[in-house]
């Protein structure tokens, strides 16, 4: 038989304490925080959401491939142990580290962006649009429709609309579209995964077209599991297989290694064509570094290397998407709403379900996020009207298009109990949400202001 029971896929060899506050510690701390969670001390924090984004574990082949990192300047061992791990998962020709994923975004759309360019994506993560917009181009989410509606479940939430990007391609001129991308898994709608024919499709678009097809690659891994698990045809193939058959649709790819290959520090761009990647080369080399290093140590490309080795481990994949799964089901079977089904690397809390009383301008997903932490030390973010409202002319915010909260699961760090007590806390706050009262922002900085505003509880 099959157990039911799913166990981490791994023993525990070094331990780092978390810390227990008090309720009334906590209500100190974050009043002191100006009720901003990012403000925090993360000693404060006992169960820390913030981002899966250089939170995970190592593992011991991977602590022992940090002292096997060759530090030489040039033609390092440990960068072509890196190539060939990255090569082995993507068969792109140029592999180019960097120190993180924004970096490899900065140099690829500072050679292909500029003003009258445009880029689509089912949906951009904030980073590569700001880099995109930074260079005077415009960045286009075309996500499919049933991917922006939370209470609604589907297998592939994620998916492009290939009518929508070929009508853009006609609107706005193939010559414009420099190259389209796609991000697997959707961190910004819900962590949600593109399904295999989905890449295909809009590949068959852009190849008619003759534009490069990019993946926004950070949770390939993720991604290729839920295609395993969910697409008919893949049941029997391996997440390398599937993985490997996902960048085959693809030109080039961006990576966040700080995600899916379970690092605190690194990324790539990843590309097929030579002049293309010469001009990434060079730019490499005045904002990063020598090709053969990027932005990195010889030690973090050793720890890549063995990391993206052990992603696309099935037990491990098993473990890490049936437990943010059996998180999201929990919290959804006790009445919480929550962008459905759970994604692939965090659940969301729907805030404007949740606290359907606190309007956008009280900030509900902010009341959520202090509740959180000081009913259980937790720490998740607030992803709506704090972080992507604006104001009008007359001062009036114009509210996000949702009011969300992410808790966002960091990879090989928490065990089932420390899930259980997630749910708990959690039901808790929903159970009591009649107590919940909205925010003001009392200070705020003329940009992306979720990280440093202060706010006030309103009476
Ligand atoms: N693309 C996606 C889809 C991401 O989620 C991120 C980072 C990046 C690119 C940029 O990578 O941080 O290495 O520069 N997401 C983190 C998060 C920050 O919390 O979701 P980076």
């Amino acid at each position: 038989m099959k157990p039911k029971t799913i166990i981490e896929p791994f023993k525990i060899k070094s331990v780092e304490p978390i810390r227990f506050t008090t309720r009334e510690e906590r209500e100190k701390l974050l009043k002191d925080a100006g009720y901003n969670p990012f403000m925090l001390y993360a000693d404060d924090v006992l169960i820390d959401l913030l981002t899966d984004s250089g939170t995970s574990a190592m593992s011991a082949k991977q602590w022992a491939g940090i002292m096997e990192g060759d530090e030489s300047y040039a033609g390092s061992k440990s960068f072509y142990k890196f190539e060939s791990a990255v090569n082995k998962i993507t068969h792109m020709k140029h592999i180019i580290p960097t120190h993180q994923g924004r970096a490899a975004e900065k140099i690829l759309f500072s050679v292909v962006g500029g003003p009258g360019k445009y880029f689509p994506n089912n949906t951009h993560f904030d980073t590569t649009r700001a880099n995109i917009e930074f260079t005077g181009a415009e960045a286009n989410d075309l996500l499919t429709e049933i991917g922006k509606q939370p209470e609604k479940r589907a297998d592939f939430k994620g998916n492009m609309d290939i009518e929508k990007l070929e009508a853009f391609i006609n609107e706005k001129g193939f010559e414009n579209i420099p190259l389209c991308m796609i991000t697997v898994t959707n961190n910004s709608g819900g962590g949600q995964p593109v399904s295999m024919q989905n890449i295909r499709e809009a590949k068959e678009v852009c190849k008619k077209y003759n534009i490069p097809l990019f993946l926004d690659a950070c949770r390939f891994a993720e991604n290729a599991y839920f295609i395993k698990l969910r697409e008919k045809g893949y049941q029997d193939k391996s997440v390398l297989e599937i993985a490997q058959e996902m960048f085959s649709y693809a030109d080039g790819a961006t990576m966040s290694a700080k995600k899916d290959a379970l690092v605190n520090i690194g990324g790539f761009l990843a590309l097929n064509d030579d002049e293309l990647a010469m001009k990434c080369r060079n730019l490499l080399i005045v904002t990063e570094g020598f090709p053969t290093y990027g932005g990195l140590a010889g030690r973090d490309l050793e720890a890549v290397a063995q990391g993206l080795e052990e992603v696309v481990d099935e037990h491990y994949l098993e473990y890490r998407i049936k437990s943010v799964e059996y998180l999201g089901n929990k919290i959804v079977e006790g009445g919480v709403p929550i962008i459905e089904p759970p994604g692939g690397h965090a659940i969301y809390i729907d805030a404007k379900r949740l606290l359907p009383n606190v309007p956008p301008e009280q900030y509900p997903g902010q009341s959520i996020v202090c509740e959180l932490y000081l009913e259980g030390g937790i720490r998740a973010v607030e992803i709506g009207s704090v972080m992507f409202g604006k104001y009008d002319d007359n001062g009036k915010l114009i509210p996000a298009m949702m009011e969300l909260v992410r808790m966002a699961i960091p990879r090989r760090v928490y065990t089932q109990s420390h899930i259980d007590y997630l749910i708990e806390i959690i039901l808790e706050v929903f159970n009591t949400r009649e107590k919940l009262k909205g925010y003001k922002i009392t200070y705020e900085a003329p940009m992306l202001r979720h990280f440093t505003a202060r706010f006030e509880p309103l009476k």
